[in-house]
């Protein structure tokens, strides 16, 4: 049923697959700082030894289970408050991607996680270099659990598509179904599909309208989160009002 072959315009043309190193982001950092690698230049591998997570934290995939890629693009067509956009079409792909494996609901949790249902399966790390006033180059850091069934304990909720019994052999034709998927929602965004991407989104954001437990702003509190604003701060109904939060203003305790 997977084994179409999937082909793209740029995106993960060339593709450096590696069989390990420390992290494909720092890897393609290095990449744009001494070279000029083209768009859509993909850096994948399945041994990634020293992954970089969110908020200065690891990511811990073992070796030749999961993917672990990073794709470099040039937004220059955005302003730097509009680098959400990015967060937008990272989550849309990998969440799409998981839909056509795995027959669960499939959430993004607020930025970028994605989740089956309450566990994570996939985190994204994005990457960006300003100048001019503009978006010069970013990396787009997808890390997907494919075949991993023993996570450290300290990882709160995760999962993988085998542990949601999908079962992938070759994690080559995964990520080069992933590359089709996010060079289609980049091509959304250059074209300006604002709203489309906004509702696609929408649709999939874990724990919309309902009450659930947050610490705000260091306070235990319930709210509702009611969607993302257009420069994609989280949304939340309270007692006090609806606040609108950033990162590090909101953390989840459904976690
Ligand atoms: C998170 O959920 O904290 C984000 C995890 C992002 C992991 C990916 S794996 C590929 C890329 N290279 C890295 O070093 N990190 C990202």
């Amino acid at each position: 049923m997977h084994s179409k072959a999937f082909s793209t315009l740029f995106i993960g043309r060339p593709t450096i697959s590696l069989d390990t190193i420390d992290s494909t982001n720092t890897y393609a950092q290095e990449l744009l700082s001494k070279s000029n690698p083209s768009e859509g230049t993909a850096i994948f591998t399945q041994n990634q030894t020293a992954g970089k997570g969110q908020y200065g934290r690891v990511w811990v995939s073992e070796d030749t289970k999961n993917i672990a890629v990073s794709i470099i693009l040039k937004p220059i067509f955005l302003l730097p408050k509009e680098s959400y956009y990015l967060n937008l079409i990272a989550a849309l792909a990998v969440s799409e991607l998981i839909e056509n494996y795995i027959d669960k609901e499939i959430f993004i949790k607020w930025p970028n996680d994605i989740y089956v249902k309450q566990k994570k399966i996939s985190g994204i790390l994005i990457e960006n270099t300003m100048s001019n006033a503009r978006l010069q180059s970013s990396v787009l850091g997808i890390g997907i659990n494919v075949n991993q069934t023993d996570f450290d304990p300290n990882i709160p909720n995760p999962t993988s598509f085998v542990m949601e019994n999908s079962h992938v052999n070759n994690c080559v034709e995964l990520v080069n179904e992933l590359f089709t998927l996010v060079e289609k929602y980049y091509l959304k965004l250059k074209r300006r599909e604002y709203d489309f991407l906004y509702a696609e989104y929408d649709k999939r954001l874990y724990l919309k309208n309902s009450l659930s437990p947050f610490v705000v702003k260091g306070i235990e509190q319930n709210g509702i989160i009611r969607g993302i604003d257009k420069q994609g701060m989280l949304k939340l109904e309270t007692k006090t009002g609806l606040l609108t939060l950033g990162l590090n203003e909101i953390q989840y305790k459904l976690s």
